[in-house]
């Protein structure tokens, strides 16, 4: 009896426990969290794990994991969802990088964490249960090897060399580079980012024409940063590491003439699709002005991607107001360009007897590129203008080519936009600028010489529109008369191309819009001969006459 009595007690314990934990395991999935805050894409989640969190309150628990290799996680940002100690999903948070260094420009497609907890918490099988996480390599705790490869004496060079000018305090890499300690914990990413060619970011394939700034790394280089990591990161003897190189704080190139800034701080939203912004400020200059050479400086180097510089003489960008959304194109028929700005960018004096003229009332607009870093972020850049004393003897001229009939159907993954000018002249090349939106893949200018010989002036075999900059040669050089300067750029608009921004793939135009397209490769040059300017300005406007179909102008084929 008594027996009974105490079988039928345990009887309906036994039943709660059972209820609670069967309850439990349909409320209570455990997300574990594999975050880092220096690794720029597992940061651009906190909002979307802030609006998780809030979704699901107490009915998801939410934990972050200092300890990846008890999960088998090896990729930040990742996520693993247990219910009752059991993996129901693993890997991605959402499909917004389908590769390290490649953004969906409109965002995600799926929402595969939240899809899963959603399949969880009303009793389904979670249909995609592992996703490949992307994001930043995670370095293990192994013992570092004691012989062979050192930090101290193969690596710190390579990182001081081509690293630390970004990857330092206050400067545009998430996390800095400048000793042992700070590269260690960030060993995995670095072997992975270098052996991707994803940093340092350039885009331009060698050639024999150099630019200025050019960053990459050697193949040895590479190979050194992974067997160190191979070798489990040693340090080496530190006291003989190295020192990081020492940067100039204030302006580079001296005390400058004038400086200005954005009137007032613009707010940059914790995420979102970039931002493409253009401010217009006034120079309030009383006389004419020759500028020989600018710099500009980030207000926010950590949300600030790139600048662009052009100066409005007619007033048509104020019109347009303080400062106005302009994405792709600065939304007003610029006068003149000073240039670009990218993260490492040196300052330097424009060409020998060149320089750009200011009227007074002349108006510097400045189109800049933000990039939404998962906090709100704010940003006042300002930029620096150095004048000189004389009046330009040489002409800097811009040789375009493009399209502006361009028409890609979906799903064409081979568009290809050709162009060439044949120069009438001699002309000194300086640098050259190429330009599209998120379609373009490849980009290629030649210039074929009277010889028939065939000279690359840039090659860019994987396009990124987030990383856009002026190139400029290390070495001027010349281009005689009856050079053609051919472009061929190569888009993809198919569902393959990770930044096609429709999903599914549909008709692109050319237009100003981040949906549409454009095609431009810019060869920056001065005439060999001052007297020659209007022999090239009026071929130039031939060109343009042809293109716009009119009457005897007819395109030679
Ligand atoms: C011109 C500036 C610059 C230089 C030079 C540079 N980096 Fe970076 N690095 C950045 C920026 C900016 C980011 C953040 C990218 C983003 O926000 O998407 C970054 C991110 C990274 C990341 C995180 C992975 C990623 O792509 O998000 C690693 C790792 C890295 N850099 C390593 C290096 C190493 C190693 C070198 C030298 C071999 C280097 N970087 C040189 C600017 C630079």
């Amino acid at each position: 009896m008594v027996v009974f009595a105490m079988g039928a007690r345990a009887g309906l314990y036994f039943l709660l426990v059972t209820l609670t934990n069967l309850l439990q395991s349909q409320i209570q999935p455990v997300v574990a969290l594999f975050l880092d805050k220096g690794c720029p894409l597992s940061q651009s989640y906190t909002p979307e794990i802030d609006r998780l969190r809030q979704r699901y309150a107490s009915r998801v628990l939410f934990t972050l994991q200092a300890n990846p290799r008890d999960y088998g996680v090896t990729i930040t940002p990742s996520v693993v969802v247990t219910v009752n100690g059991q993996v129901r999903y693993r890997g991605r948070i959402d499909d917004r990088a389908p590769a390290l260094g490649k953004l969906r420009p409109n965002g995600p497609t799926r929402a595969d964490l939240q899809i899963a907890l959603d399949e969880i918490l009303s009793n389904q099988p979670v249909t995609i249960a592992e996703t490949v996480a992307v994001g930043c390599a995670i370095t293990s705790s192994t013992n570092p090897s004691t012989s062979g490869i050192t930090y101290a004496r193969e690596v710190a060079p390579v990182l001081n060399r081509h690293c630390v000018e970004c990857h330092r305090p206050g400067h545009a890499g998430p996390f800095p580079l400048t000793n042992y300690d700070e590269a260690k914990p960030r060993a995995a990413a670095i072997a992975q980012a270098t052996s991707a060619r994803l940093m340092p970011p350039w885009k331009a394939e060698p050639q024999a024409h150099r630019f200025q700034g050019e960053r990459r790394l050697s193949a040895a280089e590479i190979d050194t940063l992974e067997r160190w990591v191979a070798a489990g990161a040693p340090a080496g003897n530190l006291a003989q590491a190295p020192r990081p190189p020492v940067f100039p704080d204030r302006w580079q190139l001296g005390e400058p003439h004038k400086i200005v800034s954005m009137p007032k701080p613009f707010a940059v939203p914790a995420e979102g699709p970039d931002v493409y912004h253009c401010f217009v400020i006034p120079l309030s200059l009383k006389e004419i002005r020759y500028v020989r050479a600018f710099e500009f400086r980030p207000g926010n180097r950590r949300a600030l991607h790139h600048a662009l510089l052009f100066i409005d003489g007619t007033g048509a960008a104020a019109r347009r107001g303080p400062d106005y959304p302009c994405f792709g194109v600065p939304g007003f028929l610029p006068t003149a360009s000073l240039g670009g700005w990218t993260p490492g960018f040196t300052p330097a004096p424009y060409p020998d007897g060149t320089a750009v003229t200011l009227h007074p009332g002349a108006r510097l607009v400045l189109q800049l590129h933000y990039h939404p870093t998962g906090k709100p972020e704010t940003d006042r850049s300002e930029v620096a203008l150095y004048f000189g004393t004389e009046k330009p003897r040489r002409r800097m001229m811009d040789v375009a080519l493009g399209s502006r009939t361009i028409d890609i159907p979906p799903g064409e993954a081979n568009y290809i936009v050709r162009d060439y000018f044949t120069l009438p002249v001699d002309v000194e090349v300086t640098g050259i600028i190429p330009h599209a939106h998120y379609l373009a893949r490849e980009m290629r200018g030649w210039a074929i010489l009277p010889d028939s010989r065939r000279v690359p002036l840039l090659t860019i075999l994987d396009w990124d529109f987030n990383w856009q900059q002026h190139y400029r040669y290390a070495k001027p050089f010349v281009l005689p008369e009856g050079t053609r300067f051919e472009m061929e750029f190569r888009y993809d608009n198919s569902a393959a191309n990770p930044r096609n921004p429709f999903t599914p793939p549909q008709r692109v135009v050319w237009g100003p819009d981040s949906t549409d397209e454009m095609a431009g490769l810019h060869l920056q040059v001065i005439p060999h001969n001052n007297d020659d300017a209007q022999e090239l300005g009026q071929a130039l406007w031939g060109k343009i006459m042809r293109e716009l179909g009119g009457g005897i102008f007819r395109r030679p084929e």
